[in-house]
C-alpha cells in the first residue's frame, strides 16, 4: 500500500514551478493569495502540518511552537535568515529547521554594490531630479558625488555574501577590510587583498564605506549600536543588505539627519515593513523594500533547496541545510 504523503503547509506564494513540484511530491497546502499569515493562521498551520514552509514574514516564536502538533517535525524555511524562528524552542521540541544558504549570495552581493554605487554617486537623487522636471542642465558643480576607486570598504560579516561583496568591490578599486568572528584563511585574504580587523570599533573608525553582511542573531542585535555608529567618520556611508536589527535604526536615523554620517543605503529595516518616517525625506539615503535577493533565478533556487531538504527528510535522511546546530 502506498505511504501517506506528508502534509506540507506553505505560508506564502512561491514560484509556480516550485509549487507544482511540491504538489506532486507531498500533500501540499498553498497560500494562493499570498497574504502574510496572521498569528491565528500560523497556529492552525503548525497544528495541522507535518512540515511547515515559512518565510521571513512569519514569526515562529516559542508561543506558536508550543501549540504545534506532535506531527510537526520539520520547518523548511524558504530563505537563508532564520532570525524569525525560535531555534532553541524548535530544538527542544525535536523539530529540525532548514534554510536555503548559498543560492542568494551573488544576488545579494550585486544589490550591495548597487546601493554603494547609488549612495556614493547619487544615482537615485539624479533620477528623482530628472523625473521632477526641474533639471536645468549640466554644470561643473552639479550633483557631485565621490569617487569610489581607492576608498576603504569595511565589511561586517565575511561569510559567503561578505566575500562575494569583497570580490566585486575589489573590481571597483576599493580596498577591502573586514571584521568577522573568525579570520579567513591566509590564501583567501590574499585573493581578496583583505585586511582583518579583530576589533570592530577600530575598523569602523577608519572606513569610508561600511557594508553589513552578518546574519541577525542574539549576538549581532544592534551590533552597530549608537556608540559604535559614533565611531564612524562624518564622511562615511553605511549599507545594509542583511537584517535591519543589526543596526540601531533610531540612532542611525538621528545621525543621518544631523549630518554625523554622510549617507546610507538600506535594503532592510528593524521593524519591516514599517520604515522610520524620518528616513523617507533624506536625500542622502537610498531605501529599498528588502529586495536584495529578489531575482527569479534566486527564488527558484531557494525553492529547489526547500524541496531537497523536505524530500531528504521525508526519505529518512539528514537534510543538507540544517541550521539548528550551526546557529545555536
Ligand atoms: C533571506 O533569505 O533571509 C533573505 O533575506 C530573503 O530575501
Amino acid at each position: 500500500m502506498a505511504r501517506k504523503k506528508p502534509i506540507v503547509i506553505v505560508t506564502r506564494k512561491l514560484p509556480d514551478v516550485i509549487e507544482t513540484r511540491m504538489m506532486e511530491l507531498f500533500d501540499t497546502r498553498l497560500n494562493d493569495d499570498d497574504h502574510p499569515m496572521t498569528r491565528e493562521e500560523l497556529v492552525e498551520a503548525v497544528k495541522a502540518a507535518d512540515i511547515l514552509v515559512p518565510t521571513l514574514t512569519d514569526r515562529i516564536d516559542k508561543g506558536i511552537l508550543a501549540q504545534a502538533g506532535e506531527n510537526l517535525r520539520l520547518i523548511a524555511n524558504f530563505g537563508t535568515g532564520v532570525d524569525h524562528i525560535d531555534l532553541a524552542a524548535a530544538r527542544e521540541r525535536g523539530i529540525t529547521v532548514t534554510n536555503t544558504p548559498g543560492v542568494l549570495t551573488e544576488d545579494t552581493a550585486d544589490m550591495t554594490l548597487a546601493l554603494i554605487l547609488d549612495v556614493i554617486r547619487r544615482v537615485s537623487e539624479g533620477a528623482r531630479l530628472i523625473r521632477s522636471g526641474e533639471w536645468s542642465g549640466w554644470s561643473p558643480t552639479h550633483m557631485l558625488g565621490h569617487r569610489l576607486w581607492g576608498k576603504r570598504l569595511g565589511i561586517v560579516g565575511m561569510g559567503r555574501i561578505g566575500s562575494a561583496v569583497a570580490r566585486r568591490a575589489k573590481g571597483f578599486g576599493l580596498s577591502i577590510h573586514y571584521h568577522n568572528r573568525r579570520q579567513l584563511p591566509e590564501y583567501v585574504e590574499q585573493e581578496l587583498d583583505a585586511t582583518y580587523w579583530e576589533s570592530l570599533d577600530q575598523m569602523l573608525a577608519r572606513m569610508d564605506i561600511i557594508s553589513v553582511n552578518c546574519p541577525h542573531t542574539p549576538a549581532t542585535f544592534h551590533l552597530l549600536s549608537a556608540r559604535r555608529l559614533k565611531l564612524l567618520k562624518k564622511t562615511a556611508v553605511i549599507v545594509n543588505t542583511s537584517r535591519g536589527e543589526v543596526i540601531d535604526e533610531q540612532a542611525l536615523t538621528r545621525m543621518l539627519r544631523g549630518g554625523e554620517i554622510a549617507g546610507a543605503g538600506l535594503d532592510v529595516f528593524e521593524h519591516e515593513p514599517a520604515v522610520n518616517p524620518k528616513l523617507l525625506n533624506l536625500g542622502n539615503v537610498v531605501l529599498l523594500p528588502h529586495m536584495g535577493s529578489a531575482t527569479i533565478e534566486g527564488r527558484v533556487d531557494m525553492g529547489e533547496k526547500v524541496l531537497i531538504n523536505i524530500k531528504t527528510f521525508v526519505d529518512g535522511h539528514k537534510p543538507p541545510d540544517r541550521v539548528i546546530d550551526t546557529l545555536l
